[in-house]
């Protein structure tokens, strides 16, 4: 399982779920310079390095894997960020103007040093939370698009842990103050209003009102295909609500998923799907 670091309980319960299949898991901590801008947080990206281990052995995890920089990138970082910009990416990594858009390179960062750490460690299994939706569906894309070198490698998709009240658990969740954590709330409160609305565009509309009210800067706030992340007119086959929005320089994500609607059926399709009281996983 690749992370950055900086473990919460949201990792926990992803490597919960990979120890519970019996299997010898690995967890990697690698802060990877490539998938970060050069205005982004990397310098300042939390490292909890005695805080992980200690976590991932009371996990009962089998072996955590803490490469240098050279240990991925060997032909230099320069190099590497070259070799990330002439990769071939899936559509869904380049096409939906989310983080494509708002982190140009991203993508691209992480999908060279995921594949360079699973043809390290050959996995059979590799667990990826959905609170990362576009990184998710495009590292799925990734593998299934290159069977010859990940072999029958399955990426398994692990819910969004979060807050009592709501809040995704995120790295970055650390960094904000006591007021832009209460502002952050909006997040969740706005994906989960969305589901009220009869049309996606709808739903775009009054996530952006109330993530606004909130004081938050909206990067984007969404309903998307599930599969292609592409704008959907209908929400009779699944959608994805996603939202980006920065508080200060923080910038968070998240993002809730619609089953396809019956169309046929009750006017609000969607009620009852969250479970913001408690924390879900
Ligand atoms: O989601 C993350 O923490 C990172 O993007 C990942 C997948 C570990 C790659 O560096």
């Amino acid at each position: 399982m690749p992370t950055m670091g900086a473990l919460h309980d949201g990792h926990a319960s992803l490597v919960r779920r990979a120890v519970e299949s019996g299997k010898p898991v690995v967890v990697s901590i690698f802060v990877n310079p490539t998938q970060f801008g050069p205005h982004e947080d990397f310098d300042k990206y939390p490292r909890t390095l005695d805080a992980d281990l200690a976590m991932l052995e009371a996990l009962g995890v089998a072996a955590t894997y803490c490469p240098a920089v050279e240990d991925l990138y060997p032909e230099g970082l320069e190099a590497s960020r070259e070799t990330a910009r002439n990769l071939a990416l899936p559509a869904v990594a380049t096409t939906p103007l989310l983080e494509d858009r708002c982190r140009p390179g991203h993508l691209a960062g992480v999908a060279l040093v995921v594949g360079r750490l699973f043809d390290q460690t050959r996995p059979r299994f590799a667990y990826f939370g959905e609170k990362d939706y576009q990184q998710l569906r495009s590292m799925e894309e990734c593998v299934a698009a290159d069977r010859a070198r990940f072999g029958d490698l399955e990426i398994v998709r692990c819910a969004t842990l979060r807050e009592r009240d709501g809040l995704a658990m995120s790295s970055r969740n650390r960094y904000l103050s006591t007021e832009q954590r209460a502002q952050s709330l909006a997040l969740s409160r706005a994906l989960q209003s969305a589901h009220m609305s009869f049309r996606p565009a709808d739903a775009e509309q009054m996530m952006r009102d109330q993530l606004a009210q909130s004081g938050l800067e909206i990067e984007y706030a969404v309903v998307r295909d599930a599969t292609t992340l592409l704008d959907t007119t209908t929400f009779n086959a699944p959608t994805r609500a996603l939202i980006a929005a920065k508080l200060g320089s923080v910038r968070l994500i998240d993002n809730v998923a619609f089953p396809a609607r019956d169309p046929t059926r009750s006017k609000c399709p969607f009620a009852a799907l969250f479970g913001f009281g408690t924390p879900t996983g």
